[in-house]
């Protein structure tokens, strides 16, 4: 990213127009008394838009005095800031390039020799019409349609070298293209649709609010299970070596200690787990719910402070 100084060139001063002065007088009265200066960036914003793209030296004098605030303090915020321009632009598009690892690595270097080409040699001069400058910039936070430009207000997103100069074409005709992504996504959407969360079963109401409609009280439904009271944990026995109350009987439901049973009723995905194959859904393969209970299984009941018939009503 280039310094941002302010402008050599410099005018002698500056001062809004009647109807400027008016609107920013109406904005800096929606902040209480003594708060004033939070005002200072849509006010430098209107100063810009005045000047025609651009802040100069005794706007920011103005801005300070309107504000109160000392003009060192407008100044930093004019040049921190790569939303407000210290040189003349172009007067049909300044393009701000992002030039922001997601951006680069999806060919932004390549996005700014078009610039190099097409305006000027070096950011921040103007094209010889005097129509377009550029600048690199920063993050401007459309990563995943990298890479990306804004131009004023809009952003123009999924560019290629050829997208690019044929938006650059729109802007110079007078008509510049639809702002967003160049090749057709909705916002940040997946390339040629949706990857995820495309099972109908999410979206048809067999699974998505089934549970709490069976935790419901006096609904039918069954009574959320109580939490295993806690008591003083002991030594958990070896991994290797865990205890015959836990090993799962043949063709029976696999043990799951029951805080982890609680939790997961509660949750309701023991009963969802066990209604999949009826629901239409995908049936769980045995292995994959022995699984669930495998911490439990491997340090023991004892180990987190179960009762030996704590498990009634999972084994069978
Ligand atoms: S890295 Fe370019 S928009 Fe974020």
């Amino acid at each position: 990213m280039a310094v941002r100084r302010l402008h050599p060139d410099q005018p002698a001063g500056f001062a809004f127009t009647s109807e400027n002065l008016a609107w920013v007088n109406a904005t800096i009265s929606k902040y209480p008394q003594g708060k004033q200066a939070s005002a200072v960036i849509p006010v430098l914003w209107r100063a810009q838009e005045q000047i025609g793209g651009w802040i100069t030296e005794p706007a920011i004098r103005v801005v300070a005095d309107l504000l109160g605030m000392a003009h060192i303090r407008v100044l930093e915020i004019a040049t921190f800031y790569t939303m407000f321009q210290l040189a003349p632009i172009g007067s049909k598009a300044h393009v701000q390039v992002c030039g922001t690892t997601p951006c680069m690595l999806r060919g932004s270097k390549d996005l700014i020799k078009v610039c190099k080409k097409r305006i000027a040699e070096d950011p921040f001069h103007l094209s010889d019409d005097g129509a377009f400058s550029w600048e690199e910039v920063e993050c401007l936070g459309s990563c995943a349609n990298a890479p990306m430009v804004q131009i004023g207000a809009d952003t123009y997103e999924d560019l290629t070298p050829a997208s690019f100069d044929a938006l650059l074409d729109g802007f110079a005709q007078g008509m510049p293209p639809k702002p967003g992504s160049q090749i057709g996504r909705t916002a940040s959407c997946p390339e040629g649709g949706p990857t995820t969360l495309s099972d109908p079963s999410l979206f048809d109401g067999s699974r998505v609010g089934q549970w709490q409609k069976r935790l419901e009280h006096g609904s039918g439904g069954s009574a959320p299970a109580a939490p295993a009271t806690p008591v003083a944990p002991s030594t958990p026995p070896a991994a290797s070596a865990p205890p015959a109350s836990a090993t799962p009987i043949e063709g029976s439901k696999p043990f799951v200690h029951p805080a982890a049973l609680a939790a997961m009723a509660n949750a309701g995905i023991v009963k969802e787990l066990e209604d999949r194959g009826s629901a239409g859904g995908k049936p769980i393969p045995a292995g994959e719910l022995a699984s669930l209970a495998q911490l439990a299984r491997v340090k023991g009941p004892a180990a987190f402070g179960a009762k030996p018939d704590d498990n009634d009503g999972v084994k069978g």
